[in-house]
């Protein structure tokens, strides 16, 4: 059931898509579907898309669907991003890089001026509590796994994927999983994890930075929710 809402959810954020655009090409299952049903579109009605993928398998699914790519090479701003979310809170702040791509994904984010999250409604909570995902510079590793604890992460975790093998991010660098429980100040803990050394970035996205739509799929509903 899960899965039908995350298509239908990808489905309506494609159709809302217009010619002659730069998209922001969001990365795990939810956007994957997007990126299907983008693809079905560019090739139906000819739709003229230019699309920045935020992580190598979101690149070769777009290439595999015949969407045109692009990188910040060339642009410096993205009309529209399209992502999912790992938990999203009644504020619209999000948690996001399970799929340990939320380094790209920021970067996408923040180029687009509009984000349009897409999620089933499982990922809502009223206070984001998962792990936070860290990217970490391998050079780095333990000096930051305590720089995290000081700042009050209770534990800190390597990414591993389910083979058992650490996962390794398309920049070449560790994934942590910082637990900091709930998190009350998004952009203070945001704020504070980026200054530890050795980290890339992290997977809290505060809100007042982006111009966010949600679109939450339930299971016979779709709920639009806007960030103020
Ligand atoms: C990848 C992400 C994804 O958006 C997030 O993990 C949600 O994935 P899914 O749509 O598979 O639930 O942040 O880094």
């Amino acid at each position: 059931m899960i899965e039908e809402i995350k298509k239908k959810v990808a489905k309506e954020a494609a159709e809302m898509i217009k010619s002659d655009s730069i998209i922001g090409l969001g990365s795990g299952s939810t956007a994957s579907y997007f990126i299907k049903f983008l693809g079905e579109r560019v090739k139906k009605e000819k739709l003229k898309i230019t699309a920045v993928p935020t992580s190598l398998k979101s690149a070769e699914l777009a290439k595999k669907y015949g969407i045109k790519l692009s990188d910040f090479k060339e642009n410096s701003s993205v009309d529209i991003a399209v992502d999912g979310a790992d938990q999203i809170d009644s504020s619209l702040n999000l948690l996001k890089g399970y799929g340990n791509a939320h380094v790209r994904e920021k970067i996408v984010a923040r180029a687009s001026e509009k984000l349009l999250i897409i999620a089933d409604h499982t990922k809502l909570c009223e206070t984001i509590s998962k792990a936070v995902p860290v990217e970490v510079i391998p050079f780095s590793l333990k000096l930051t796994e305590r720089e995290l604890k000081k700042i009050g992460a209770k534990k800190v975790e390597i990414k591993k994927d389910s083979t058992g093998k650490e996962v390794v991010s398309d920049n070449g660098n560790f994934i942590f999983l910082a637990d900091f429980g709930f998190v009350k100040d998004v952009k203070e803990l945001e704020v504070k994890i980026n200054a530890i050394p050795g980290v890339v970035d992290n997977g809290l996205f505060f809100a007042g930075d982006y111009n966010i739509t949600a679109l939450i799929g339930f299971e016979d509903s779709i709920r639009f929710m806007k960030s103020s």
